[in-house]
């Protein structure tokens, strides 16, 4: 078990975009992998993408099946996605709080897209596609901005949306279960 350190905002690696992986089912692809999973873990995540250990390769993983980070949240699937893309298959946009284990103590309130179809592939190089709503769209396009170079504070329409969690949180955890429901 490989516990990476988590660079925090500010750090001029976490905006830039990252490169993609050419060869597949290598041993460094899953060190990298291995790293990405252990870290997530043990920083209770539910997402985390490649940049965030360090590495600007275009690898991301989500999923959980409850979060004490994100209470009352339906389960995600386990998922690896690698050299991710994302289509948006609904126009509409919800509103919901997130965090990021590159920002640690804070939560904001940003707007993301409802229904998105993901494709990628997987550590062996297969074909991985899914489709994703509500919260579980809204991890993917988390993490998929993360291999971009983005940051979710970027998306915050209203700054007043942006806050520490002890002073957020309670706000936060009513309007994403407003949100869900
Ligand atoms: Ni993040």
């Amino acid at each position: 078990m490989t516990i990476q350190t988590l660079p925090k905002l500010g750090t001029p690696s976490l905006f830039q975009p990252s490169e993609p992986i050419v060869e597949f089912d290598t041993p460094e692809l899953h060190a990298l992998i291995e790293d990405m999973h252990d870290t997530m873990i043990a920083a209770k995540g539910i997402g985390i993408a490649a940049p965030q250990i360090g590495v600007n390769l275009r690898v991301i993983m989500f999923g959980f099946e409850t979060s004490e980070r994100y209470p009352q949240m339906q389960p995600v699937p386990f998922t690896i996605l690698i050299n991710p893309e994302i289509e948006i298959l609904d126009d509409e946009k919800i509103y919901m709080w997130e965090g990021c284990l590159s920002i640690p103590g804070l939560r904001g309130k940003l707007p993301r897209y409802k229904k998105i179809r993901y494709t990628g592939f997987d550590p062996q190089g297969n074909p991985v596609e899914g489709i994703a709503e509500d919260f579980h769209a809204r991890v993917v396009q988390h993490e998929v901005d993360h291999v971009n170079g983005k940051l979710y504070y970027l998306h915050i329409e209203d700054l007043h949306d942006f806050g520490f969690e002890e002073a957020v949180m309670e706000r936060a955890i009513l309007e994403n279960s407003r949100s869900a429901s």
